[in-house]
């Protein structure tokens, strides 16, 4: 991935390497019943209305949703990652506008916008954050529905002094966060085993937030929380929770 210098975005760029591993990278997300269970949570949102899936990436959740019945659209600021949509879903099925979540605007009025796989923490400044909720804010009808699923900062398991917290330790990946508390900056370490033996390095940069300041987002945003998960299970959110999935609402009447 290369960072998006002299650009007005401050989100990594999804090259086209990083678009031709996503979906092996990712295998876990990719899996029937993890994209089963969270296509049905989304549908359920939508009654007859439109989605608008923030950052579509390849379309793993929004090809689904669309051929479950739904008109979805999309924002992604990776043109690589829109030609891999492409080779499944035309412009006609699944439009795509490209650019930035935080500022992009589509036309018409959506009952479900939607920022699935910690995608919020792509934008690694608060400005940009604050920016992404009030843009879907302003793509939702009155009673429309703002989904985000976003993992929650790891930093219950960073001892002082310690500034790397490993997530995967298996033959074919090793994988690490390291945390800065002070900026909510993170970067997300990835060595990958490739058949030949050789090792991939890959780093990804974020800036983590926490539930509560999402739902403060959301509220400047004229959202209101109306459900906090722990998963897409509908599972609760507990103190022990690594990720949330949070549903807010946009009001049906203005005040
Ligand atoms: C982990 S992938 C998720 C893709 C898809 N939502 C999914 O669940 O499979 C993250 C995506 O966010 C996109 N992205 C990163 N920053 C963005 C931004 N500021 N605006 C729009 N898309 C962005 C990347 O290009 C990439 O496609």
């Amino acid at each position: 991935m290369a960072a998006s210098v002299g650009s007005m975005v401050s989100s990594d760029i999804w090259d086209e390497a990083a678009a031709a591993s996503y979906a092996d990278d990712s295998a876990d997300m990719f899996q029937p019943d993890v994209v089963g269970q969270t296509v049905g949570f989304l549908r359920d949102l939508c009654g007859d209305g439109r989605a608008l899936e923030f950052a579509i990436g390849t379309g793993r959740l929004a090809i689904p949703l669309r051929r479950s019945g739904v008109p979805v659209c999309g924002i992604e600021l990776s043109p690589a990652m829109v030609a891999k949509l492409r080779d499944t879903a035309s412009e006609e099925d699944i439009p795509v506008a490209l650019g930035d979540m935080a500022t992009t605007v589509v036309p018409g009025d959506f009952a479900l916008v939607f920022l699935a796989f910690n995608g919020l923490s792509n934008l690694r400044l608060q400005d940009e954050q604050v920016s992404c909720f009030s843009n879907a804010a302003r793509h939702l009808r009155p009673g429309g529905h703002f989904v985000v699923e976003l993992f929650v900062p790891p930093l219950r398991r960073l001892p002082p002094g310690q500034t790397a917290v490993p997530f995967a330790m298996d033959a074919g990946h090793v994988g690490f966060d390291t945390v800065d508390p002070v900026t909510q900056s993170c970067r997300s370490h990835h060595y990958t085993r490739l058949p030949d033996g050789s090792w991939r390095y890959d780093v990804g940069n974020f800036r983590y937030a926490w539930p509560a300041e999402c739902d403060l987002m959301a509220q400047l945003a004229g959202l209101d929380l109306v459900a906090r998960y722990g998963d897409w299970d509908r599972s609760p959110f507990t103190t022990e929770s690594s990720k949330h999935v949070s549903v807010w609402q946009r009001a049906f009447t203005p005040g």
